[in-house]
């Protein structure tokens, strides 16, 4: 197999193990290295979860919203749990990210790439290695497919085994998904089906309202003779997945070469984004992420130095390629106005091509009077407004909104058309790590941003036209 068609020097060199010899943060300790071993030499045995092309492909669709010529919805739960793998969970997430997409192309005329934090969404990073109850210190929940919830000596050791089910989880939701997703759910003639009966508010309203318009515009294209039965765009979707590329023994054991091409692919998920807390330049995460050919994300907040991140672009996508660097901008609401003028203006003046999205949830976690985390669903948009209006100040376009959401009637982030309060989060509290908008919380935020994306692509388009 031809190997070695990357352009610099130090990527010759490049191994799916590189990262080994540079620090890394947030990775678990695991006491039993034998038994870790066997494991992931048996993951690197398993079939790729998804393939070399589909990477690419996604990588064109996002060099399309790095032009402004799309935009992308990217979301799931913060982290993926044994205990809520359901197919019915499955299909709501679904349901909701293809309603939240009519909404968004509907009203903004734009194609969304559709990006699931799904199917692979299960280490995370956490802010303190122990956590103390009632004067009993134990380490922290690190995901299901480290350690468990439960807050016993036992639970919390990080046991390999369950990377083993993580595989699986993974592999059964993705084949769903992509059951779904081809197999005529995702027909357009079946919008009614996607809605959710507990969504009864305004959301639910509104959306009534699309459903006529796509009804209206199904009918006229079937008067023309285009319908979903001869053309498979009404009838199918693309759905990607991602996850944080956390766990890197995990990330290393499910990298391959591509037989077609000889570069290595990430095969555990179309896309994969380094976090907030992993971006140092001489990490192992970084290091890990420059040899992979999948598109990546970054997460950028108020700790990141401009410049830095200006280098980490550079150093991850050294050809400038469009579509590969998809910037996450996690400022919090109060925030952002200050620091994301900064960082855009020193990407402009690097040149680099990257997408840039809001991910209006991860500066935005607060601790309620009852003890929850939670967010203000009035900062989540307070906050994702605010990064369209520095985006059109700054004559660049705003290409994606990144959210931590579930399907379910959860009760976890504070405010919404159901006005949720401090006292409602035991309710229905059910993340097994942070606040995710609830399906009605989600779709009206799609609904809210709509006529921004509308406005700032109108804006960048001319833009885009004046400098060529
Ligand atoms: C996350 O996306 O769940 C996360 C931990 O984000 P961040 O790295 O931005 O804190
Ligand atoms: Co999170």
């Amino acid at each position: 197999m031809q190997l070695g068609l990357y352009t610099s020097s130090c990527m010759s060199t490049w191994k799916p193990n590189s990262w080994k010899s540079k620090p890394s943060k947030h990775l678990p300790e695991y006491k039993d290295q034998d038994k870790l071993n066997n494991v992931l030499k048996e993951l690197s045995n398993f079939p790729p979860l998804v393939f070399a092309g589909e990477s690419r492909s996604l990588k064109e669709h996002l060099a399309k919203v790095s032009q402004g010529k799309a935009f992308l919805l990217q979301g799931g739960d913060c982290a993926e749990s044994f205990a809520e793998f359901h197919p019915n969970n499955i299909r709501d997430f679904f349901k909701l990210f293809l309603q939240m997409s009519l909404v968004l192309t509907v009203s903004s005329g734009l194609p969304i790439v559709k990006l699931g934090r799904i199917a692979g969404q299960f280490s995370k990073p956490r802010s303190a290695p122990t956590e103390t109850k009632d004067g009993v210190e134990l380490p922290s929940y690190l995901g299901d497919n480290i350690n468990s919830m439960a807050f016993d000596a036992k639970g919390r050791e990080p046991d390999p085994e369950r990377l083993l089910k993580a595989y699986s989880q993974s592999a059964s939701t993705l084949n769903l998904l992509r059951a779904f997703s081809q197999g005529g759910f995702a027909d357009l003639n079946k919008v009614h089906l996607w809605n959710m009966s507990f969504v009864k508010d305004k959301a639910k309203e509104k959306y009534n309202e699309i459903e006529q318009k796509v009804s209206n515009a199904l009918d006229f294209m079937s008067a023309c003779g285009i319908t979903s039965e001869n053309n498979r765009r009404l009838r199918t979707v693309n759905l990607f997945t991602s996850h944080e590329a956390l766990l890197l023994p995990v990330e290393e054991a499910m990298t391959r070469v591509d037989s077609t091409t000889g570069e290595y692919h990430d095969t555990s998920a179309h896309f994969l984004w380094i976090g907030d807390r992993t971006r140092q330049l001489d990490g192992g995460h970084v290091e890990f992420c420059k040899g992979i050919k999948n598109p990546l994300g970054i997460k950028c907040g108020p700790t990141s130095d401009p410049e830095e991140i200006v280098k980490l672009t550079e150093v991850l996508n050294p050809d400038n390629e469009a579509g590969r660097i998809t910037l996450i901008a996690r400022f919090g609401h109060d925030k952002v106005q200050k620091f994301l003028p900064k960082l855009i203006q020193a990407i402009k003046k690097a040149g680099r091509n990257v997408i840039w999205s809001c991910d209006p949830m991860h500066g935005n976690t607060v601790k309620a009077s009852t003890g929850f985390k939670t967010r203000p669903f009035e900062n989540v948009i307070s906050e994702t407004k605010s990064f369209f209006e520095v985006h059109q100040s700054e004559g660049t376009f705003a290409g994606g909104l990144h959210i931590e959401m579930t399907g379910q009637d959860v009760t976890e982030c504070i405010g919404g058309a159901q006005n949720i309060t401090d006292k409602d989060l035991s309710d229905r509290y059910h993340t097994h790590c942070d606040p995710r908008l609830n399906a009605s919380q989600a779709l009206e935020l799609a609904f809210l941003i709509s006529g921004e994306i509308k406005k700032n692509s109108n804006f960048s388009k001319t833009s885009i036209k004046e400098a060529s």
